[in-house]
């Protein structure tokens, strides 16, 4: 039986039809309605519309980027997204007549990558998505754990500096605001401003509109702004993991979404920080990090494989 995956980003609404296998048949893109959020389920409606064509579809599972509630039907809350108590199951459902489950965007990753992709065979999972934001999945001995109310794992908001950058949860220093993609900008910037003489290369590339794909050209080209922007991602996220760690105790850590397609400017770094920072080190084994296998489709294959076991 085939079900239909759909993963609500900041820019593109992707969906897929996948079978049992997690493969994808077909998949569909779609501008995402970012400031018109009542316009999404519209979009999504479309989308699996287009996929559904001439097919039996048992059912449709959607990731958003967002706190979800505990029966999978409302995004509660969205830091970076204009998300409140969006009715987002109900409002598809009524348009497309199917069964619609929706879940957190990192969960269902973390979901598709423990069943299809990096995390197969491990039993302790904790998936880390470095985007916009951060997201968080945990996927222990088979089971995506969720919390009480369907919004633990949001990793993205721990605090990890007192009074530090503003988050888009509205709290201040929140990890998310240091090893992101928008952290990645924000420093890249920061060091360009007031060393200007760092960023020759990112400013020949740039001008003045720094975004992520820059940064990574100009690290690659050696710009040395860049590269410590890329650096100190990389700290903050291997500290992550070891706080992780010391909470989860996990076997293996994926890190997925977009910035990890950069993943040769911080990956070894990261793990190095992990390993140098791990409580107990020496005295247990290392989690195993790895990057995400299924790349910008393992939202779609997680939710469409959550849907099918609703
Ligand atoms: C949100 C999460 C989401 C993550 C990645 C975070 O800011 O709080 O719900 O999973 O971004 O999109
Ligand atoms: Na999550
Ligand atoms: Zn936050």
């Amino acid at each position: 039986m085939l079900t239909i995956g759909v993963d609500i980003g900041g820019t593109k609404v992707a969906a897929g039809v996948v079978d049992e296998d997690g493969e994808i048949v077909e998949h569909a893109l779609r501008p995402t309605p970012a400031d018109q959020p009542d316009l999404v389920a519209e979009t999504v409606a479309d989308v699996v519309g287009e996929l559904a064509g001439g097919r039996e579809i048992e059912a449709v599972g959607v990731g958003a980027a967002g706190f979800v509630d505990e029966t999978r039907s409302i995004v509660r809350f969205a830091p970076n997204l204009a998300w409140r108590e969006e009715p987002l199951q109900k409002k598809i459902t009524g348009l497309i007549g199917l069964p619609v489950v929706v879940e957190n965007d990192a969960n269902a990753m973390a979901w598709g990558e423990t069943r299809f992709g990096a995390g197969r065979g491990q039993t302790h999972v904790v998936c880390i998505t470095v985007g916009t934001g951060i997201g968080g999945g945990l996927v222990f001995d088979g089971k995506l754990y969720r919390g009480r109310w369907g919004m633990g794992a949001e990793l993205g908001h721990i605090q990890v500096v007192p009074e530090g950058r503003l988050c888009g949860c509205g709290n201040l220093g929140c990890w998310e605001q240091y090893a992101s993609g928008n952290a990645l900008v924000a420093d890249a910037r920061e060091i360009a401003r007031q060393q200007p003489e760092r960023a020759r290369i990112l400013a020949e590339l740039a001008g003045d509109k720094i975004e992520g794909e820059e940064i990574t050209e100009a690290a690659r080209k050696g710009d040395d702004a860049s590269l410590a922007a890329f650096a100190s991602l990389a700290d903050w996220l291997g500290q992550g993991m070891a706080d992780l760690a010391a909470i989860l105790d996990p076997s293996c850590f994926i890190i997925g979404g977009g910035v990890s397609r950069a993943a040769d400017l911080f990956f070894d770094r990261a793990k190095e920080t992990f390993a140098r920072q791990l409580t107990g080190r020496g005295h247990r084994p290392l989690a195993d990090i790895r990057l995400a296998e299924l790349g910008a489709s393992a939202g779609v294959v997680g939710a469409a494989d959550l849907a099918r076991q609703r």
